[in-house]
């Protein structure tokens, strides 16, 4: 008989709906062989996305370096004597070669080393020049990022988990978080033992957020004995996909001014946009010195799709002094960071690809602007196909401007007695197509869907959710 033990509490508890039962279920049609579309999660290249040159031919060489001057070699010998079946551009081009060199000397002794716990330094400068270019501050102004407030990540997940971590500090601390919300929040203050205070951005209004529900949540916890030390925002929107105009981001930031609370801002999807304006919370917050913020970014998302190399990194503005102590935050997360020594080398090098695109104009650039302008242009037709599907189905409904990967519609016609679940469920068993029932993500009678299928499989699968919606919601099945 096997042993029989305790574990924590907060872990046995979590939930975590994107890979809970609908699509555990699909994973199970699909090993008996049945068709099944998986929309239920923004992992871009396993639904087909392909990554972008520029990032994997660096990656490659520079976890083999002795490729780049094989490489060099067989170009010459190319030259030399043509060979039919080979053209020039099929060799990895001087600038990529230069680069990957440029790198590996800087990460010291290449990627199979430990690097400092807050990540490569290099990496971090790229970063802040990346923020202080996508934000326009100044230079020398004291809006400047600055590198050492910058840790690479394994992933935004990671950054996000080592933030709450600190933050909470007793069972009555609470963080505020938007409902719907993606999962990582509930489960992460669930597993590090906080309160879960939710917030409810307004649907009707593209999900825009005001002072007065905030407020409400807020007092309503503080009431129940909760102290409320952070508020998430997660914007481009996850599950909801929408894009949070420059007035809520403001709203943001006065609240928790006013409460004396940190911002998280979840920002993973800033370059999932198609039409929508990214207004960042580093930007929006300027001058104000007394509301710290954590950021988040990852290569996961945008045109990069890099989810299984877990890159991101976490920048804090205005650190928290710690209580009684003569340290501040950042002073922490490097102690906390340390104990897992660093991110993962190749993330690293993969964020810093993400903050510096080709520069030089030439083939290199021109390629990756197509592949990237490719990858935008194919996320937004699908996320219009699905859209324009919705018109078709008898009473469901999609609010806000269309950003990240997903759309949130409301299923306002359910029949009596079935759920957002029940439908999602029955949804998968009839036409093979996994998307996450609402509740999941804590709001009820809605559903996610992730438009990252190929065009292909959605054309095929959009009639048949037309089909099956209005004979469930209609009872005619
Ligand atoms: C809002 C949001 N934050 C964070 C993540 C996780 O990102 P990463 O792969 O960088 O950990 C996701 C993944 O879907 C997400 O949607």
């Amino acid at each position: 008989m096997s042993t029989i033990i305790n574990v924590n509490q907060n872990i046995l508890e979590m939930e975590y709906a994107v890979r809970g039962p609908i699509p555990q279920r699909a994973a199970k049609l699909k090993q008996a062989g049945k068709n099944v579309i998986f929309c239920n999660i923004g992992n871009p290249q396993a639904l087909g996305q392909p990554p972008l040159t520029y990032h994997r031919q660096v990656i490659s060489l520079i976890e083999e370096p002795a490729k780049i001057e094989r490489e060099r070699e067989l170009k010459e010998i190319f030259e030399e004597s043509p060979a039919s079946n080979l053209r020039y551009e099929d060799f990895i081009s001087e600038d990529i070669l230069n680069l990957s060199e440029e790198i590996l000397t800087k990460t010291g002794m290449g990627v199979g080393a430990y690097t400092e716990s807050k990540g490569y330094f290099f990496v971090r400068e790229a970063i802040a020049n990346f923020i202080d270019k996508r934000d326009r501050f100044a230079p020398k102004s004291n809006l400047q990022s600055n590198p050492e407030s910058i840790f690479l990540t394994d992933g935004a997940s990671d950054g996000a988990k080592r933030v709450l971590d600190l933050l909470i500090a007793k069972k009555t601390d609470g963080v505020m978080i938007p409902i719907p919300q993606y999962p990582l929040y509930s489960a992460s203050i669930r597993m590090f033992g906080g309160v879960q205070v939710n917030y409810y951005p307004d649907e009707e209004k593209d999900w825009a957020l005001n002072r007065a529900t905030l407020e409400d949540a807020y007092s309503k916890a503080t009431q129940k004995g909760v102290n409320i030390k952070a508020i998430v925002v997660i914007n481009p929107g996850n599950p909801t996909g929408s894009i949070l105009d420059a007035r809520s981001v403001h709203e943001v930031i006065k609240f928790a001014q006013a409460h004396n609370i940190a911002i998280i801002a979840d920002e993973v999807y800033q370059e999932n946009l198609y039409g929508g304006e990214f207004v960042s919370f580093a930007k929006a917050l300027g001058e104000i010195k007394t509301v710290p913020l954590f950021s988040l970014h990852s290569i996961s998302k945008g045109f990069f799709g890099e989810c299984g190399h877990r890159g991101g990194y976490l920048e804090v503005r205005n650190p928290p002094q710690i209580s009684g102590e003569d340290l501040d935050f950042i002073d922490l997360l490097l102690k906390q960071a340390s104990v897992s020594l660093c991110a993962n080398s190749v993330g690293q090098i993969m964020t810093y690809l993400m903050v510096s695109p080709p520069k030089k104009e030439g083939k290199v650039q021109e390629k990756f602007i197509e592949e990237k302008e490719k990858v935008l242009a194919n996320l937004y037709e699908k996320a219009i196909m699905v859209r324009k599907s919705f018109e078709e189905m008898d009473g469901l409904e999609a609010f806000g401007k269309t950003g990240a990967m997903y759309l949130f519609p409301r299923l306002n016609k359910l029949p009596t007695g079935t759920d957002d679940f029940d439908y999602c469920m029955a949804l998968l068993e009839e036409t093979g197509l996994c998307v996450v029932n609402g509740s999941g993500f804590g709001l009820k009678n809605h559903l996610r869907i992730a438009f990252l299928p190929s065009k292909k499989d959605l054309e095929d699968v959009l009639p048949r959710w037309i089909r099956f919606h209005n004979n469930y919601v209609n009872g005619t099945r």
